[in-house]
């Protein structure tokens, strides 16, 4: 028989990369979807073998149902308010969703299912003004976000289930990582989308904030399979995940404008109302124990990761 996943969070970047690796490796993959009256499924439409249930990281019995329904093996919980700008004006939401959530699904799955693994998807954030120039399980964390509170929470919570109830339960702290598939409002995909419909005549000028902010930068499907690889281990334990190369988002500019043919410097805008109250200045991944104990490193650099991005913002902007 073949083996079952559950995502949450499985309608954006991650989930519809993590789904389609599933699928290809023979898994039923069941997706926990929040029900909307408007479907907002595009980076899952092409899946026709994905399994929709219906449920909401806010609702303990959605999950209890959900997990009860799948009988999952393996539980991936990616859903989150994962915009830390918005986590400013939304804190609360936040920490019900970001952080809550991922105790009420290890909640479900203690009940319901003890025996399924489960992965947990904490964040670089976490780390937030990181005393060490790069960032290993033994930096301490400082978050700086209502986001980055709430997923230091759902961090402590999948450890404390895990030494309690003695469940296969981990984090994967993962840095940031982007893809065509990425939202329009992180700035990456700001950047690739703003350079190419500048090129195209369909924008003038692209408005940016920190532009000296610095992060290590990789591609989400090279991540979802460290994701996968988590959970295959002998024994649950936390794995850094990124590429050990920093960038800042002036870099970003300089390779996206580039692959136009264009000088970002030309048409880059500070505003300050990008700035955030409070900002993580650099993060930069130490993975050295990702290549020795799970046997993971990065396939995709961040210029070919960037440059990607641009040429699918170019053939969407030319369709439309
Ligand atoms: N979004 C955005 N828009 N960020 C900007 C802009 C802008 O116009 N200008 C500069 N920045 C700077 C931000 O201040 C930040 O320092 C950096 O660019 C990256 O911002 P985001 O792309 O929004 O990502 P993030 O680092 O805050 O968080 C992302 O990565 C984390 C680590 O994987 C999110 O995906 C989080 O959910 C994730 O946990």
């Amino acid at each position: 028989m073949s083996d079952t996943a559950l995502i949450t969070g499985v309608t954006g970047q991650d989930g519809s990369y993590l789904a389609e690796y599933l699928l290809e490796k023979g898994y039923e993959v069941y997706g926990l979807e929040r029900w909307k009256s408007t479907r907002g499924k595009s980076r899952i439409d092409h899946l026709s073998d994905l399994k929709l249930v219906n449920g909401d990281l806010a609702d303990q019995s959605s999950l209890d149902r959900a997990v009860r329904e799948a009988e999952p093996d393996e539980v991936y919980n990616l859903a989150a308010l994962s915009f830390v700008p918005e986590s400013f004006n939304q804190p609360i939401h936040t920490g019900n969703i970001t952080g809550l959530g991922a105790t009420r699904v290890l909640d479900a799955i203690r009940k319901h299912q003890p025996n399924a693994k489960f992965y947990q998807a904490s964040t670089s954030e976490i780390f937030g003004n990181a005393p060490d120039k790069t960032q290993s399980i033994e930096t301490p964390f400082q978050p700086r976000s209502p986001y980055g509170t709430s997923k230091l929470y759902a961090y402590w919570s999948t450890v404390n289930f895990r030494e309690a109830y003695d469940m296969f339960a981990v984090n994967g702290i993962l840095f940031n990582h982007e893809s065509p598939r990425r939202g329009k409002n992180f700035v990456t995909r700001k950047i690739t989308r703003g350079a190419a419909a500048i090129s195209l005549g369909l924008q003038e000028k692209l408005e940016l904030g920190n532009l000296d902010a610095k992060r290590d930068w990789g591609h989400a499907k090279d991540y979802v399979r460290a994701m996968h690889m988590m959970l295959q281990q002998d024994s649950p334990e936390e794995f850094v995940i990124g590429t050990g190369e920093h960038h800042s988002v002036r870099d970003c500019a300089r390779v996206a404008f580039d692959e136009v043919g264009l000088n970002w410097d030309d048409y880059v805008e500070v505003n300050e109302k990008y700035f955030r109250p409070a900002e993580v200045d650099a993060l930069k991944a130490d993975i050295s124990r990702a290549k020795e104990n799970l046997g993971w490193e990065p396939r995709i650099s961040f210029d070919e990761l960037i440059r990607e991005m641009v040429q699918a913002d170019l053939e969407q902007l030319q369709d439309k």
